[in-house]
């Protein structure tokens, strides 16, 4: 099974919804729609208090996040877990809760399945979403499901609607100590200018977090962010066990399948980005 096509299914329904409302103008609107992420995503880290925040709420920014983003977000997922022995033995065990912090479409989801299934691994999972976009849910499941038929995996997902500012969203959610890996995939950016204000949720995490748990974070290269992260994890309860940086390809194997239609109409995908990854174990 290919990743890329899974979400290409998903695409290709979100692109009749699209063209539903939109017509014969659904195309540009889309295209338009590739200028205002990567805008906003210039902006992330140093822009100014107004252009940061990034709003996926409609079918069309979904489409055009998932279309750029999601087959490479999901890949180097991926790529981490087979390449790290500490991430990739998490799943030798079954059942394995993780927790998708700000997992949005659930890219880190599909990582961890695509693991599964290229190792063969039997591994039952119990995944928590948490994110402040209550309609990403229809997409990750959708996502979710499809994978689960075609290789017989059992996944349960369940999605909280959280805003890491606002403690109303999360403070009563009981299941953090039974988590075993939380994902943070282009997560930190993306609340990089509201970080003082989401230092409560952190610390609410983290000092739950059980002892064995880890925590991954996968970000686009920058300074600040990254001294954020080490911030976040420089409590004497966490251990640094990985720090990678560079550049991630995604896998050969899955450019040879994604829709050529697409292709022709909205361009390139993301394949390749210069990353940070950081890997905590909590060992007190
Ligand atoms: C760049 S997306 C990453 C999604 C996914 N992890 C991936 O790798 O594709 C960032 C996610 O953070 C979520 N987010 C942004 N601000 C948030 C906040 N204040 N509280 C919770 N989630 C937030 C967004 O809704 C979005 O889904």
């Amino acid at each position: 099974m290919v990743i890329a096509e899974i979400i290409d299914g998903v695409l290709q329904k979100l692109y009749n919804e699209i063209k539903t409302v939109h017509g014969e103008n659904a195309d540009d609107v889309i295209n338009e729609r590739f200028t205002y992420l990567s805008k906003r995503y210039k902006n992330l880290v140093s822009g100014e208090e107004s252009s940061i925040t990034v709003d996926y709420s409609d079918p069309v920014t979904q489409f055009a996040y998932v279309y750029r983003y999601v087959t490479a977000y999901s890949d180097y997922i991926y790529q981490i877990i087979k390449n790290i022995k500490k991430v990739s033995s998490i799943f030798d065990d079954s059942p394995v809760k993780i927790a998708l912090l700000g997992g949005g479409p659930g890219s880190d989801l599909l990582g961890v399945l695509k693991y599964l299934i290229r190792d063969n691994k039997n591994t039952n999972i119990f995944a928590q979403i948490f994110d402040k976009e209550k309609n990403w849910d229809n997409l990750w499941a959708d996502l979710g499901l499809r994978i689960c038929y075609q290789s017989e995996m059992k996944l349960f997902s369940s999605s909280r609607t959280i805003n890491v500012t606002d403690p109303n969203t999360w403070s009563g959610y009981t299941g953090v100590p039974e988590i075993k890996l939380f994902t943070m995939s282009y997560f930190l950016s993306e609340i990089y200018m509201i970080r003082d204000e989401s230092k409560e949720f952190f610390n609410f995490i983290t000092n739950n977090a059980m002892v064995g748990s880890y925590f991954l974070s996968i970000d686009f290269y920058n300074k600040r962010v990254n001294s954020w992260v080490e911030e976040v994890f420089s409590n004497s309860c966490f251990k640094q066990v990985a720090k990678i940086d560079g550049i991630v390809n995604m896998c050969d194997d899955e450019y040879a399948k994604f829709n050529r239609e697409f292709y022709n109409k909205f361009g390139a995908r993301k394949v390749q980005a210069n990353v940070q990854i950081y890997l905590y174990e909590k060992i007190i």
